[in-house]
């Protein structure tokens, strides 16, 4: 069962400058089951972007990413990176994933870098688990493989950006996401926006485990996996058709 996030706002256009980037949106007090919690999801556009999120803890659920696509496809010529924050204090640049000491003091507010679109492919869709202790965000893990597409549409991810240009640091993570490709996205309208799955790990306040975690794609075989995105696919061709584009 997927829950819906509430969208609560539209992607804002962040000012350039040192303190541009940042997501205290609510309180920081450990969450219980089914409480909400808010998330800031950046697009390395230059400026960046930023759009806010609220989900209930455990609930999986689907951020559609409603106008990233156009973002996409005005600048193929330099790499689209996505990365996401929990509400916090100080700055929001993506983690350096290369850094162990980043990693420890900065992994539980935001995640590494995740790809969302180069020259000639867009990712369709990032699985994200959010693990908690105690109730608190203790990190993020972006999980998605390529086991459900051909090499030509793997795209990897950097494990860094560079904080004054978002440009790729030159370590990649092994695994990859499935894309489309860029000619695919140009040609159909209504495909391509950013989509986020979120699932949860760890445990709440009350020490409760979540759980949602086990139903991520990941979990799923390689081909159901691949008839996942052709049905992906088709529904982007099907609503474009039903729209006359
Ligand atoms: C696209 O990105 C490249 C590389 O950063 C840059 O040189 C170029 O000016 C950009 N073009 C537009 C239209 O933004
Ligand atoms: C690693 O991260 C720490 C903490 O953010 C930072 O102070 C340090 O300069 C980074 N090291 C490198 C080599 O980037
Ligand atoms: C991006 O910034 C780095 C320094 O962090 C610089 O070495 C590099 O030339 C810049 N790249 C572009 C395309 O501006």
């Amino acid at each position: 069962m997927t829950g819906t996030a509430t969208v609560m706002s539209v992607w804002v256009l962040l000012s350039v400058g040192c303190d541009a980037l940042t997501c205290y949106v609510d309180d920081l007090s450990p969450r219980a089951v089914g409480d909400s919690l808010w998330f800031c999801v950046f697009l390395s556009t230059r400026p960046a972007r930023k759009m806010v999120f609220q989900i209930k803890v455990e609930e999986a659920a689907e951020l559609d990413l409603q106008g990233s696509r156009d973002f996409a496809l005005e600048n193929l010529s330099q790499p689209l990176y996505t990365w996401v924050a929990t509400s916090h204090t100080g700055s929001s640049e993506a983690l350096d994933c290369r850094n162990a000491t980043d990693m420890e003091l900065r992994g539980h507010d935001v995640s590494c870098p995740q790809i969302y679109a180069h020259a000639t492919a867009v990712t369709q869709l990032s699985n994200l688990v959010v693990n908690l202790r105690e109730g608190r965000v203790s990190s993020f893990a972006w999980d998605n493989s390529c086991s459900g597409c051909s090499p030509s549409k793997c795209l990897k991810s950097s494990q860094s950006l560079s904080e004054e240009n978002f440009t790729e640091g030159s370590q990649f993570f092994s695994k990859g996401t499935c894309g489309e490709s860029a000619d695919f996205c140009i040609g159909t309208p209504a495909a391509c926006n950013l989509k986020v799955f979120v699932t949860w790990a760890g445990t709440d306040k009350h020490g409760r485990n979540l759980v949602s975690a086990g139903s991520r794609l990941s979990k799923l075989a390689g081909p159901t996996l691949s008839s996942f995105y052709n049905t992906l696919k088709d529904g982007y061709s099907q609503a474009s058709k039903a729209l006359g584009q």
